[in-house]
């Protein structure tokens, strides 16, 4: 069969979520600010701009209040938060969030190492958030995280995250995103896991979230697309991870996977010479080179000149 690809596919850019909460070096709230304001010129329609977590779990984004408050918002763009219980939601929805995401593990022991609850406690806990929800203009995300595999205890059943997916739809979740948290993905299972999804999820609603920790990030996002998703979570340059995974590293890279698309003919909607002065400014905002590749060879139009002195 051959994939008709003149379609278009939507980019939530995580790089001030998912690729700040891991880096070592303190990042200035104003410089937090700044780097989400660039991203809202980008044509991103969606922006995971920060969590509302517990400041000692992470610290580098105990900030998030000062954050939100300090965006300058553009029309068309959904702010979102993650949050892992009630008292992250009451936070994000005073400091303004347009939406929340809730994280739960589909594995027991990674949900323990990162939440430190067990998943039948998220789920009490996304139930008093939903609670909250209602009657207010916030949109709810829920996410799966190591919806493909875990660091602690290996493969994930389909079943296990068919399981979840009915809770989620359960509570009423308008939006659900499936995680590879740390990289364990194959573009065949994920096929397979997206196909089955979206018997119960429509496309509109799902999302998924790659890292690219063994290299596999933008096939998976093929098999994915291929499959009918629509929705990929990406962060600028490749930053980002899990701090409670181990050998977590980077999201696929925002700019990487604009550049596939662009080649492809799939419309993102985002300014790719826009996201890739971006990137190149990133180490000299954390100090240390990103993993995104486009933003070091340039894009395929970017040409060179040819050498002097060439034999004619
Ligand atoms: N925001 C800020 N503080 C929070 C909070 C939140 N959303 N949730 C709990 N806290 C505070 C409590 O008020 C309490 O504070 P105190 O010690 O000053 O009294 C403290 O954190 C402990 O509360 P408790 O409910 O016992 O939490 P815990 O220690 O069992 O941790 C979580 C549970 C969910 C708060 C914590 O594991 C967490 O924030 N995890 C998020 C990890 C993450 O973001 N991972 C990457 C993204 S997937
Ligand atoms: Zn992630």
């Amino acid at each position: 069969m051959i994939t008709d690809y003149s379609d278009s596919l939507i980019v939530q850019e995580v790089a001030p979520r998912d690729g700040l909460q891991i880096e070592p070096k303190w990042v200035e709230t104003a410089d937090k600010i700044a780097l989400i304001d660039q991203l809202s010129l980008a044509g991103f329609s969606r922006i995971e701009a920060g969590s509302f977590v517990s400041p000692k779990a992470i610290p580098a984004l105990r900030d998030g209040e000062a954050v939100f408050l300090g965006i300058q918002r553009q029309p068309g763009v959904t702010y979102v938060a993650l949050v892992p219980n009630l008292k992250g939601a009451q936070r994000a929805l005073s400091a303004g969030a347009d939406e929340l995401n809730l994280v739960m593990s589909a594995s027991q022991t990674h949900n323990l190492a990162n939440m430190r609850m067990r998943c039948e406690q998220s789920l009490t806990a996304f139930s008093d958030v939903v609670a909250l929800a209602r009657g207010t203009s916030l949109g709810l995300n829920a996410s799966i995280a190591t919806a493909f595999g875990c660091p602690f205890e290996g493969v994930t059943s389909e079943d296990r995250v068919m399981q979840i997916v009915d809770a989620y739809l359960e509570l009423g979740m308008q939006g659900i995103t499936l995680a590879d948290t740390t990289g364990m993905a194959n573009p065949r299972q994920v096929y397979r896991l997206v196909q089955r999804v979206l018997t119960q999820v429509p496309a509109s609603m799902l999302t998924l979230h790659f890292h690219n920790t063994r290299g596999l990030g933008l096939s998976n996002v093929l098999a994915a697309y291929e499959a009918g998703a629509r929705r990929f979570d990406a962060s600028l340059g490749g930053l980002g991870g899990c701090p409670f995974a181990p050998g977590a590293s980077g999201n696929i890279c925002t700019e990487d996977l604009v550049n596939l698309c662009e080649e492809m003919g799939i419309h993102t909607g985002t300014d790719l010479p826009h996201l890739l002065e971006m990137s190149r400014r990133l180490p000299a905002l954390l100090g240390h080179e990103m993993p995104g590749q486009v933003a070091k060879a340039g894009r395929n139009c970017d040409l060179h000149s040819a050498p002097e002195n060439m034999p004619v």
